[in-house]
């Protein structure tokens, strides 16, 4: 969009110029200056993030769900896109994390490559006259939108309001069935898993990796949201590190043989807590092979590491960074065998007006600006469509409301996470 304008102001500009020639020089060192966002492709360089002019870039941002039964980015029932992505400016964030499910791509190949419609996904959803009604709010809030816009319009059309606002986009692979994330026992916690289809996994990333070509925020992707020791084995592969290695490979090959620009982040087991063994290069178990840059030839500097938290009842802060660093950050140090970026992609905890006070928040408030390490709060959604098979369900671990209006512990944002924000990113 910004591009688009300073293209037309340009136009302008060259109508008046007396000559091509003068309007070339001129048009050069102007696009430059407006072209410097977001600068990409992003690439690593030991344990930073660097754009294409060298300078070191990382996340301040949050989760925006689009995974769950509709499949489609949450919220837009009360608020209209450009509203919600103003709200993430106003306290300076620049990343969101935009979480699919490989249902929707594999819907798209179900019904012929053409992509599903918002009423057609509302009611599968929600039920004929449920989805009917969110639906005409969505629509009521968001008039560029008909009942037949598609979900991947929809991103789209987030994507493009992102980039206006010149934040960037994370896509993250939360879930295979479009559903609430993640538990051990729900068919989506690894590869092979009832609803994990291996080849549908990789064919979705390599969609979406391409699709996201259109999009100029988009910077990177994350293969697969905390992986997970299924309940029970049914037909899943064996879960270790071995397995986890074999697959991330694939994973990785996919998005790069389909889009060669974005980073990709790799999430660790146990619902992505810990990556030790790739970043003190141990033996991967049961094997003995271990992780190598080498596997990863023509692009293992786009590789990125990204871990969850979620000790929420820590009662010290220092054994909970003592706790990360074993569980990955170690990665941004020179001690580390392999050295990564690292990004802690989902930590969150209940908005109200004293949690964010208490060890866990204050800690990781503290630990991440300092390490310079990226990062993106679980959550900004104030509530699903459809939660666990309850509609509108409200969520009050959200940064924003139920209906998305105003942020739900404003002390919080003015508190801290403003500060968490702009000392991440100075
Ligand atoms: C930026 O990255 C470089 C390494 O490329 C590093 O030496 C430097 O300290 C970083 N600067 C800041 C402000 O973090
Ligand atoms: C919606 O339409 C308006 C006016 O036609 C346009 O300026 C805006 O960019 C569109 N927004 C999206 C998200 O497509
Ligand atoms: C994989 O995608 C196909 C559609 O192309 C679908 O029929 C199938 O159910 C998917 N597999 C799984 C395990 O979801």
């Amino acid at each position: 969009m910004k591009l688009n304008a300073a293209i037309a102001a340009l136009a302008g500009l060259a109508a008046a110029a007396p000559s091509a020639e003068l309007d070339r020089h001129r048009r050069t060192p102007l696009l430059a200056g407006r072209a410097d966002w977001p600068n990409g492709p992003l690439v690593t360089s030991g344990r930073w993030v660097h754009d294409a002019s060298g300078k070191n870039v990382t996340y301040a941002g949050a989760n925006w769900p689009g995974a769950a039964d509709v499949m489609i980015p949450e919220g837009l029932q009360y608020q209209s896109i450009a509203t919600i992505v103003s709200k993430v400016k106003s306290i300076g964030m620049n990343a969101i994390r935009l979480t699919f499910a490989i249902q929707m791509v594999d819907e798209i190949y179900a019904n012929g490559g053409k992509d599903v419609t918002l009423e057609k996904a509302f009611a599968q959803a929600l039920g004929q006259a449920n989805g009917a009604k969110v639906l005409a709010q969505v629509l009521a809030k968001n008039p560029n939108f008909t009942a037949a816009t598609t979900r991947l319009q929809v991103y789209d059309a987030v994507a493009a309001e992102l980039a206006k606002q010149q934040i960037y986009v994370h896509l993250d692979n939360h879930i295979s069935k479009g559903m609430w994330c993640c538990s051990t026992d729900d068919g989506n916690s690894w590869w092979g898993d009832k609803y994990f289809s291996a080849a549908n996994w990789t064919r979705g990333l390599a969609y979406m990796a391409d699709h996201a070509k259109a999009w100029p925020g988009f910077v990177s992707i994350g293969l697969r949201n905390e992986p997970r020791e299924p309940s029970s084995k049914g037909q899943s592969a064996a879960y270790n590190w071995q397995t986890w290695y074999e697959y991330m490979k694939q994973g990785a090959a996919a998005v790069h043989a389909a889009n060669p620009d974005p980073l990709i982040f790799l999430s660790g087991l146990s619902f992505d807590t810990f990556l030790t063994p790739v970043v003190q290069g141990t033996a991967l178990s049961p094997g003995s092979g271990k992780f190598s840059f080498g596997d990863f030839a023509g692009y293992a500097n786009k590789l990125v590491l990204e871990i969850h938290n979620y000790d929420n009842s820590a009662t010290s802060c220092s054994s909970l960074q003592n706790n990360l660093y074993r569980n990955g950050f170690q990665a941004l140090t020179a001690s580390a065998v392999n050295v990564f970026p690292v990004m802690m992609t989902e930590f969150g905890f209940q908005m109200d007006a004293t949690t964010w006070k208490g060890v866990y928040a204050s800690c990781l408030a503290a630990y991440l600006p300092a390490q310079k390490a990226g990062w993106t709060i679980w959550v900004l959604a104030g509530s699903y469509y459809m939660r666990s098979g309850r509609q509108d369900y409200d969520e009050n671990w959200g940064l924003l409301n139920h209906d998305w209006s105003a942020w739900r512990s404003p002390s919080y944002i003015d508190g801290a996470l403003t500060a968490m924000v702009k000392n991440t990113l100075s």
